[in-house]
């Protein structure tokens, strides 16, 4: 077993069995730039497996799926166009990890569309309690449905998923695409689609249900301190806080972001190796032309400005503790983990534009937002989890194919004489 699985096969209590992936390690740790080509089919997603397969045309492309879609599920007609779409696929929600926006949003985002949806939550039901191995459940899987979205608490694993269902289609076996809805600490690339699109939304300024500020784009720039602002992910500055060391979507999002030109983003977390930013996300993103700061407070300052009040977009975490290490109990000692916390005063600071992101969970222990902001316009976390569910709808329209044929009908279907109520978009 390699070295990075061994760890995480202790903790899981995996047996060495079960994980046979070294056959996969000479394909996992090739270049992600070389490896994606196994994740793609005519320069579309064949699988999803990680946040470097898009770039900003194809993230651009989801995002108006996205839009046509929750427009089309609106209206009576065109949710029945959708609905008449994929009635002949069948989903498998295989998340052997606690979710429920990920695994509810997929399964909303299915029905849709039309597909039709199982799960596999809990293996102990499964026959890898009689000793079947998670590939051999995998394949299995792949006989009766026509793709597997999963969530594991293993890294890479539905990379190697992915491996095994190429494999297949090279011995003409049956093979179908394989999602990957987060996958231990490694990636979660669904969500920082649904991020991504989540920041196009507010930074278009157009939207008044994306952001429920009273201040137009133009009365915005009016506004000296806000004279430079332009529409756009681009020339922003994103504040990433909390755990970031071992937060997947941080380091998912923070990939595409860095596909947008002058963009500048500030990380705030206490100076732990393992809570920090690591060394390899920090090196691409440098490689990418980001301006990069790393800081332990909203308070410290850059260019003479306090980080909390040069932000465009704050992105929140949780202090991920089922990832600590019960023989490391002593290790964050000493850091005020207060000091990530958001307060309502912190946030009346922030730009009056500015789009308050988490992935949630939120910790109600912990307290990284509390709920007395969720009613400022900043806070966008509700509205971001609701868009994962156009978003997935959009993933799974691509892959299937019928994301042309959603534009071809909303471009010659849809009129102004549409009956959805916009505001609850
Ligand atoms: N953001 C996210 O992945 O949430 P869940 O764990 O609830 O799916």
């Amino acid at each position: 077993m390699s070295t990075a699985f061994a760890h995480e096969a202790r903790t899981t209590s995996m047996n060495r069995d079960d994980l046979d992936l070294n056959e996969y390690e000479p394909r996992m740790n090739r270049p992600v730039r070389i490896k994606i080509a196994d994740f793609q089919r005519e320069e579309r997603p064949k699988h999803v497996i990680v946040s470097d397969q898009f770039d900003e045309e194809t993230l651009e492309e989801m995002a108006g799926t996205a839009d046509m879609i929750r427009m089309l599920a609106k209206t009576r007609q065109g949710h029945s166009f959708l609905l008449n779409l994929l009635p002949h696929k069948r989903a498998m929600l295989y998340f052997t990890q606690p979710s429920t926006r990920t695994f509810l949003s997929f399964m909303a985002a299915c029905q849709i569309l039309g597909i039709t949806c199982n799960e596999v939550r809990d293996p102990s039901t499964s026959s890898e309690e009689k000793g079947e191995s998670r590939f051999d459940s995998i394949r299995t899987f792949s006989s009766y449905f026509d793709v597997i979205i999963m969530r594991s608490v293993l890294s890479r694993f539905a990379e190697c998923c992915a491996y095994l269902m190429n494999d297949l289609e090279d011995f003409n076996h049956r093979s179908i695409p394989i999602v990957n809805a987060g996958s231990g600490a490694d990636e979660h690339p669904t969500q920082a689609l649904l991020d991504i699109y989540t920041l196009q939304r507010t930074f278009k300024f157009e939207s008044t249900i994306d952001s429920r500020r009273t201040m137009s784009y133009e009365s915005l720039r009016r506004n000296p301190q806000y004279a430079g602002l332009t529409r756009g992910l681009s020339g922003k500055v994103y504040g990433f806080c909390g755990d970031i060391g071992r937060g997947r979507t941080v380091r998912s999002l923070a990939n595409l972001l860095s596909l947008y030109r002058d963009v500048t983003m500030v990380f705030v977390s206490p100076d732990h190796p393992k809570l920090s930013l690591k060394p390899d996300l920090e090196q691409k993103l440098l490689n990418r032309n980001v301006r990069l700061h790393q800081v332990d407070s909203f308070e410290e300052q850059i260019d003479g400005q306090p980080v909390i009040e040069m932000l465009d977009a704050l992105y929140m975490t949780r202090i991920q503790r089922e990832h600590d290490d019960p023989n490391d109990a002593g290790a964050y000692q000493g850091i005020d983990f207060r000091k990530y916390c958001l307060t309502t005063e912190m946030v009346a600071r922030m730009k009056d534009y500015a789009a308050i992101l988490h992935p949630f969970p939120r910790d109600k222990n912990f307290g990284e937002i509390p709920p007395e902001i969720d009613n400022d316009h900043r806070a966008m976390y509700f509205r971001q989890a609701r868009n994962g569910m156009w978003i997935r709808a959009a993933v799974l329209a691509s892959l299937f194919g019928v994301d042309r044929q959603i534009s071809r009908y909303f471009q010659s279907e849809y009129t102004e004489r549409h009956d959805y109520n916009e505001d609850v978009l």
